[in-house]
Parts: structure tokens; sequence; C-alpha cells
């Protein structure tokens, strides 16, 4: 009320709203979390992206069980759009009854709407999965090694609260942003609703990454280098290599074809070194 007597406008005041809040799910997976998972991994897809979810789904996504911990899968897509967008979600709605992993929530599925994407996901993790210790968001590309990933997490010295990590970047946009590459990155459980918070101030940008970044600096949480920076390869490797490869946390691929066949090349009997 101060602030109205002094004559300023309040519309000028508020808080510019990142991002409406308007979104909801029309394919959910309300009772997931009750099975207690450790770490909830989230992969944003597009909807025609079949193939590249069943690559995932014969892979890594199938590997759920380390040291009696449970890791959950979970596909993140918006909706279809275009000629064939009817027929494209009475796909998705059976791929969905088969698998009973995919998120859909309800904009329009397009890489220009990758931040609105990572929020709606952000959300989900805060009302939906309260319950697990971490979150994982990882891009349909990558090569996950989820028994490495939950071992590195098991560590002692991995915080359960203001924790994330990832291969970090500098943005310079306006000031120096420090980041989490958008390709992989993980978080502990309170971070969704602590990020959520600090958007309703942040001015939104196309790349969800460096958003990220910038609500941290908000939040005055600094996100940190994992403990072994190298495990995670964003950049295609050009040698093939079995041993380096079964060592990693995160390797990024060309097609899921190609998943497919490092997964095969580093789980085939005999040790890959
Ligand atoms: C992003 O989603 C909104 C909400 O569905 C939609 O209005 C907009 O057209 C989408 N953007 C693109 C580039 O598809
Ligand atoms: C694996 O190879 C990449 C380059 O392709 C290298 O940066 C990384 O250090 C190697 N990692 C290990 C665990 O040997």
């Amino acid at each position: 009320m101060k602030e109205n007597v002094k004559g300023k406008h309040p519309n000028l005041d508020s808080p510019y709203v990142a991002y409406p809040y308007k979104y909801s799910f029309i394919v959910d997976q309300p009772q997931k979390c009750q099975h207690k998972p450790f770490l909830v991994v989230i992969v944003p897809v597009a909807p025609n992206e079949v193939m590249e979810r069943d690559s995932i789904r014969n892979t890594w996504g199938n590997e759920k069980l380390v040291r009696e911990r449970y890791a959950m899968v979970l596909f993140l897509l918006g909706l279809p759009s275009g000629k064939n967008a009817e027929l494209q979600q009475a796909r998705i709605h059976q791929e969905n009854v088969r698998h009973q992993d995919m998120l859909q929530s309800n904009f329009i599925d397009s890489s220009k709407n990758a931040t609105i994407k990572m929020m709606v996901m952000l959300e989900w993790l805060r009302d939906r999965c309260p319950q697990a210790h971490f979150a994982v968001k990882v891009d349909k590309d990558i090569l996950l090694n989820i028994r490495h990933l939950m071992s590195m997490l098991f560590s002692l010295d991995i915080p359960h609260q203001n924790y994330l990590t990832g291969q970090l970047q500098n943005s310079n946009s306006e000031t120096i942003t420090l980041y989490p590459l958008g390709k992989c990155y993980i978080m502990s459980m309170d971070m969704p609703a602590k990020i959520l918070m600090a958007s309703k101030e942040v001015k939104p940008i196309r790349k969800d990454d460096v958003y990220i970044g910038i609500c941290l600096e908000l939040l005055n949480i600094a996100p940190v280098n994992p403990p072994k920076p190298e495990q995670f390869v964003f950049i295609p490797p050009k040698l093939y290599d079995r041993c380096n490869i079964s060592q990693l946390i995160a390797v990024v691929t060309y097609t899921p074809v190609q998943m497919v066949s490092f997964w095969n090349d580093v789980h085939k009997p005999g040790s890959p070194c």
C-alpha cells in the first residue's frame, strides 16, 4: 500500500511472471512415486520420438534397482501439433497404456517451448515425487549409466539439500551466470520447489539451462561440479573405446541405434577393460 501512496504504478512493481503456471498434465503418473524411488529420471522428448523412447526403455531405462534402491525413468512431452496431431495423440495414449512411463502436459510441444517443459517438469517433481532423494534431467540422446550415477549419489559427500550438479558452463548474457548444461543435470529433491519459487521473479529466456542458472543465483545456491566431471561426456567421442565408455555416467550418442549398440557392447560378457 505504501508504494501506491508514493505514486508508483502497482503493475510496474509486481514481479515479472516468468511462466504462466497454467499447464496441467493430461497424461500423468500420480501413483508412481509410492514406490519411493531414490532417483527419478526425466527425459524430455518430442511426441513423435517413439524410437528414442524405445531405445532408452530397451537399454539404460530398464535398469531400475541398484543396491536395493529404486530408480524410475519417465518421458516428458507436450501436445503434438500439425496434420497428424490426433493420430499421434491416440498413439501416445496407447504407448502409455503399455509402458506407464509418460508424462504429457497441455502445451504445444516445440523446441522453442523448452523452458515451459523444464518448468512443468519441476512442478511434477515438486507435486508428485517429494519422496525421492534426487531427480535427473537427461536428454534423449544420452546413454545414462544409472548404476554409476546411483553409486555417485550414495556417497556420503553428496548433500541431499541445495544440491545441483552437472557439467558447469558460464554464460555472460548480462552478468556471468554459472549453469549446468541441459544435456544432463542432477538435483536434490528440495530444488524443484525452490527453483519454481525463484522463477516468479525471473524473466523467461529460451535457454532452459541458463534460466536455471539465473534462478540459482537468486536463491544463492551455486551449482557444483560432480565428483568426477570426466564421467560426463557431451561431445561425441571420436574413438569408440568400450573400456572408457563403460566408466562414464552420461555420454552423448548420435542416434538411438548407436545408443543401443554402445549399451550392448558395454554389457557383453567379459571385462570391458
Ligand atoms: C508453446 O506452447 C504454447 C501453449 O500451448 C503455444 O501457444 C505456443 O504456440 C507454443 N510455441 C511454439 C513455438 O510452438
Ligand atoms: C573417456 O574419453 C573422453 C574423451 O572421449 C575423455 O574426455 C574422458 O576423460 C575419458 N574418461 C575416462 C573415464 O577415461
